[in-house]
């Protein structure tokens, strides 16, 4: 914007009105007007030239005012933008590290709450092995119970005359042998047939002995076995009910064709009417399904109401056994009970009928 020229205006107002003052001086000197006409025109010139040179500065003035405003309004809006710019700037940082920390707070919270579920699914897991611990103590507990129970009642029923082997590992256990008592004590079988003698022989001969009806064979197919138990026998004084035979594992071919090793047959071939066999050897490192053939070995042997007692049917082995046994023959039916080793007999139908 142009400047407006106030002391050009002043000179030019001020020249012009010394001339308005000569001239109307020389007019009232010659007597054309009066002096004090003159002077009115003089001050009204002066009057005039000064709201003139008035005007100007006033215009002037306004002027600056306007660059100055102008000015002002430039240079705020220059730091208005600068200061936009660093505001954005500085919010992009802001945002941008509240998205890193909210990355590492994830991060964190992730990891801690995956610390937080393996720490709880591993106590979880520890709880579950506690609970299984506990539950294997309390059927222990249980189990030992059963077995004390079986054992008292046998040693009082049969009351042996002399030290009775332990019943534990290869023996028979006393849940077991009280079952045998019981059955020979209650059916009286004429003839008891064992497969693996031992301590089972003894208790066999104490039960037939107190039924006052019957005998047992124990077959045994290890010789010092064999004498072992007939030792034993004799120290109980069961020889006259119970008689120890040793019969060595012989090759036996059953109804599949496939041969396994059983007692020699000749050690049974003169039985007849047995009512109970417990099968409790061959042991299971002699082969597989070491125990089948005795069913159907004996079977033309027995009574009509005949039982077959598998020991160890805790053995995946020995339920094949069984299993097989009631596949062949259906007129026999099964009792799966719950002894230390496990327990399955077999009990011919009295009507002979297969179930
Ligand atoms: C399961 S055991 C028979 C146990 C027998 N019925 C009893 O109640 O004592 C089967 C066969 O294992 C053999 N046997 C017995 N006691 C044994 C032992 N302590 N170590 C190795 N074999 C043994 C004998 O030949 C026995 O006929």
């Amino acid at each position: 914007m142009a400047a407006v020229p106030v002391r050009k205006v002043a000179l030019v107002g001020g020249v012009s009105a010394a001339a308005v003052t000569l001239v109307t001086l020389g007019i009232v000197l010659t007597g054309k007007i009066a002096v004090a006409q003159g002077l009115l025109l003089v001050i009204a010139f002066g009057l005039a030239v000064a709201v003139l040179v008035l005007g100007a500065m006033v215009l002037q003035l306004k002027r600056s005012m306007s660059a100055v405003a102008a000015r002002h309004t430039r240079e705020l809006s220059a730091v208005q933008q600068t200061l936009g710019i660093g505001i954005t700037a500085n919010s992009k940082t802001i945002h941008a590290h509240g998205a890193a920390l909210e990355a590492v707070i994830q991060a964190a919270a992730e990891k801690a709450t995956s610390r937080l579920e393996s720490s709880i699914a591993a106590t979880g897991k520890r709880l579950d092995e506690v609970g299984a611990e506990v539950a294997a103590g309390r059927s222990d507990t249980a189990q030992t119970y059963k077995q004390i129970e079986a054992l008292l009642d046998l040693r009082a029923v049969l009351q042996p005359r002399a030290l009775m082997p332990p019943l534990r590992d290869w023996a028979a256990s006393p849940d077991v042998l009280r079952w045998l008592a019981e059955s020979v004590l209650s059916r009286r079988p004429k003839l008891v047939v064992e497969c693996g003698s031992g301590a089972s022989s003894l208790v066999l001969g104490y039960a037939v002995q107190k039924a006052g009806y019957g005998r047992v064979v124990a077959l045994e197919h290890d010789a010092d076995y064999a004498k072992i138990t007939a030792q034993r026998v004799s120290d109980h004084g069961l020889q006259d009910v119970v008689e120890v035979r040793h019969a060595p594992l012989t090759p036996w071919t059953g109804p599949d064709e496939r041969e396994r090793n059983w007692y020699d047959l000749s050690a049974v071939k003169d039985l007849d009417g047995i009512g109970l066999v417990f099968v409790d050897g061959p042991p299971a490192r002699t082969g597989p399904m070491a125990r089948y053939p005795a069913l159907p070995v004996l079977l033309s042997h027995c009574a009509d109401e005949v039982a077959f007692v598998l020991d160890d049917t805790i053995r995946a082995d020995e339920v094949e056994v069984s299993d097989r046994w009631m596949q062949e023959h259906p007129e026999f039916v099964r009792q799966q009970l719950r002894a230390d080793k496990g327990m399955h007999v077999l009990t011919r139908r009295p009507d002979g009928i297969p179930g």
